[in-house]
């Protein structure tokens, strides 16, 4: 009886481990901002419809070189500040995207190479 009581609460704390780590995973979190760009995001720039005034930029490889495609450094903090506020032709995003969706945009943005 002890021992399977032992066994029990062992599975349980493996199972509750794995949830945890799926939930907090940066893949998760990447997988989630994947969606939220392909909502938001991928009909300008993976897709541009051609009247645009200004076609949006690609975004692969957006963290690895220094600079942004306007010139501001590529930081987290400066994408964030874009998404949220708008850049001249790309609308502001603040009142659709919470935190967390942020968060999620980001890690996927990171995936981009
Ligand atoms: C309506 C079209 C449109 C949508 C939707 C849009 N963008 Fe943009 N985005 C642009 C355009 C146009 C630029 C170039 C702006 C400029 O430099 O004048 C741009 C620029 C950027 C840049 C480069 C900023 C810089 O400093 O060079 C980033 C990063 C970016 N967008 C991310 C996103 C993300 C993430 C989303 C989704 C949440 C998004 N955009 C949605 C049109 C769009």
């Amino acid at each position: 009886m002890n021992r399977m009581m032992g066994y029990a609460i062992f599975l349980a704390a493996v199972s509750a481990l794995a949830l945890l780590l799926t939930a907090c995973s940066p893949s998760a979190s990447a997988q989630r901002g994947q969606e939220l760009f392909d909502l938001h995001c991928a009909s300008c720039h993976e897709d541009p419809p051609p009247d645009l005034k200004k076609q949006p930029p690609k975004l692969e490889g957006l963290f690895q070189a220094k600079y942004l495609p306007s010139g501001a450094p590529a930081t987290d903090q400066q994408v964030r500040k874009t998404v949220i506020e708008g850049l001249r032709t790309m609308p502001a995003f603040d009142q659709r995207l919470s935190d967390q969706d942020l968060n999620d945009l980001l890690a996927y943005l990171h995936t981009l190479h």
